[in-house]
């Protein structure tokens, strides 16, 4: 199947057509073919997802956790593993790449949000494969960063200017043990990669986190200040981090923000400004609904991603590969 490179053009830049989708004409027809595909078109693909941000790949030969390991494999991007991450999400490992995407129950919304932003270590790339579509609902939601940004600052740029500026602390709860029922719910040894106290406290130590032991063995840390809003090679700037996450999913946030958010120089983030980024952020929104067999790869600095609830008796299976360009 050829690659239209005159689609690249059209694409760069143009709120229109996110995300690009490319879907397989019938001419690749086994994981080989998609892998050699893939190989050969390699260039062209990853400049139109270095503009737009986001790319759908439908109906290519990829059925389970161990086709989609090779199908993205086919990118050549280094590998970023769920257990080095700081990320606080239950999930579970299919291949050593390969995981489910959130745990959380059906029910429960996970809100947009770059990749671990709030962590200092963060994949450039997040790839989903839709194993299983859910009956009713468990869209991905997409949106574009830099668009979020651009409507952001002319809305509120006096806020925006500082937000760039002195950035973003979040302050987060971990468990002693993992907890499935939450969207956040990974245990602070997991998420630490540590097996006591000590080791975590000298883990946070080298992250320049602030930290206070909770009943229960529950920790709460507050991250140093983080960026959250970066700015490109190129110059674009796009707005990067867990804000609208923490505000609208972290247990108690949407009532009292400061609990988990505010301005790099501890001053507070106000509801208004906050609503006014969810609002944005929802106007430009995309609703993936997935088809079984579906790959998405968004590069992350150009797009956020979040997951709907979902219902009905099939069971929603989406599994997530992370990669450093
Ligand atoms: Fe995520």
């Amino acid at each position: 199947m050829p690659y239209t490179s005159n689609m690249l053009s059209d694409l760069e830049y143009n709120q229109q057509h996110f995300p690009t989708v490319i879907k397989n004409d019938g001419s690749v027809q086994t994981l080989a073919q998609a892998e050699q595909w893939l190989a050969k078109n390699l260039t062209p693909i990853k400049k139109e997802l270095g503009c737009t941000g986001a790319i759908l790949f439908r109906g290519f030969p990829v059925c389970d956790a161990k086709s989609y390991d090779a199908f993205f494999s086919a990118f050549g991007y280094d590998n970023f593993t769920y257990k080095e991450s700081l990320s606080n999400a239950v999930r579970i490992n299919h291949t050593e790449k390969v995981f489910t995407a959130n745990e959380a129950p059906k029910d429960v919304e996970i809100f947009i949000h770059n990749e671990m932003a709030q962590t200092p270590f963060y994949p450039s790339i997040i790839s989903l494969f839709c194993e299983s579509a859910a009956d009713k609902g468990g869209e991905t939601v997409i949106c574009r960063s830099d668009t979020i940004y651009d409507e952001l600052v002319k809305a509120e740029p006096e806020l925006t200017n500082k937000l760039e500026s002195v950035g973003i602390k979040y302050t987060t709860l971990m468990p002693c043990d993992d907890d499935p029922e939450t969207g956040q719910g990974r245990s602070w040894k997991g998420t630490l990669s540590v097996g006591s106290a000590e080791e975590a406290e000298e883990k946070l130590r080298s992250l320049h986190y602030t930290w206070q032991w909770k009943d229960n063995d529950a920790l709460v840390a507050q991250t140093a200040a983080l960026p959250a809003i970066r700015t490109l090679q190129g110059g674009r700037k796009v707005f990067f981090n867990q804000i609208i996450a923490a505000y609208l999913g972290w247990q108690g946030v949407k009532e009292n923000p400061a609990t988990a958010l505010c301005f790099g120089d501890d001053s507070e983030l106000s509801k208004t400004f906050l609503d006014t980024m969810v609002s944005i952020a929802k106007s430009v929104s995309y609703n993936l609904e997935w088809q079984d067999g579906d790959v998405a790869v968004v590069h992350n600095h150009l797009a956020m991603h979040g997951r709907l609830p979902y219902s009905g008796e099939r069971k929603r299976k989406v599994l997530v590969v992370l990669g450093r360009e």
